[in-house]
């Protein structure tokens, strides 16, 4: 019998997650039509597309939170009904920020949440755990920080404080969803070069949807864009040279192929 890898054809070195013909309906509103999408070990991958074009839906469905209703979603070689090794996979969902806004913790409690997530019983934070927190705030910049309570910081370094959260028990990977929305420009350089730093330095996988398409200049490696099917999927240079992109980009296409 031919094993779940052969059967895809499409696992290959270094590939951590396989989307394989997955098509998705909310009721009777068809909303992802044959996805196929792999993610490769140290890229740094922009999803991109209109509002409502499926990509908040996409990154659910690759991280457990809506059912693989048809087609296959390999995570780290495994399916994904099976996969059960959470840890190596970190998200910082759509709107974390304002979701947080007004809970009673400070920056340090909220990082601990993301290591209580996955422990067992009995539920203690140890030495070691309280230096996972610290680590984690230095790598985002905000060991300064952990005191306060997350309600008293700005939308930028909220946004911080959850990624630390996301990365406190060091996954391979980390799914963004529209991280930037809201935050003022010069907060969102600064905020693309910790994403290069967490990619580069952490080697640790970048999957970001935005709507930012400016980013796609300067910091990642691939993109995919989606509208329900996949339109797109490839390196910063093919996606510059597609006549599809420049179609959909239309007016935006010289802003974000000129590289700076
Ligand atoms: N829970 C839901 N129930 C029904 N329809 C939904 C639900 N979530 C999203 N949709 C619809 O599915 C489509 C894709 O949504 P979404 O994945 O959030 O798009 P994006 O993140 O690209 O803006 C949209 O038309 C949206 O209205
Ligand atoms: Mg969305």
């Amino acid at each position: 019998m031919k094993t779940l890898r052969e059967v895809l054809g499409v696992i290959t070195d270094g590939v951590q997650v396989a989307v394989k013909k997955v098509d998705f309906s909310y009721g009777a509103t068809h909303v992802l039509i044959d996805i196929d999408l792999a993610i490769t070990q140290g890229d740094f991958l922009a999803i991109i597309g209109p509002n409502g074009s499926g990509k908040s839906t996409l990154l659910k469905i690759i991280l457990g939170l809506l059912p693989v209703q048809q087609g296959n979603v390999i995570l780290f070689g495994q399916e994904l009904a099976r996969f059960s090794q959470w840890s190596k996979i970190g998200y910082v969902p759509q709107k974390a920020a304002h979701s947080g806004a007004f809970f009673p913790a400070s920056a340090a409690e909220v990082v601990s949440m993301g290591l209580l997530s996955t422990k067992k019983f009995p539920k203690f934070l140890g030495r070691q755990d309280k230096e996972s927190v610290e680590s984690a705030l230095e790598r985002v910049n905000m060991e300064a920080f952990k005191t306060r309570r997350i309600g008293e910081l700005s939308g930028g370094q909220q946004q911080r404080v959850f990624i630390a959260r996301a990365i406190v028990n060091e996954p391979e990977i980390l799914f963004l969803d529209e991280p930037t929305a809201g935050v003022d420009a010069e907060t969102q350089q600064r905020f693309y070069d910790m994403l290069d730093m967490l990619n580069k330095d952490h080697n640790i996988t970048i999957v970001m949807v935005t709507h930012d398409v400016g980013v796609v200049t300067k910091h990642v490696n691939k993109v995919a864009c989606l509208n329900q099917r996949l339109v797109f999927h490839g390196t910063h240079d093919e996606f510059c040279s597609s006549a599809v992109v420049q179609d959909i980009l239309k007016g935006e296409h010289h802003l974000v192929c000129h590289r700076h």
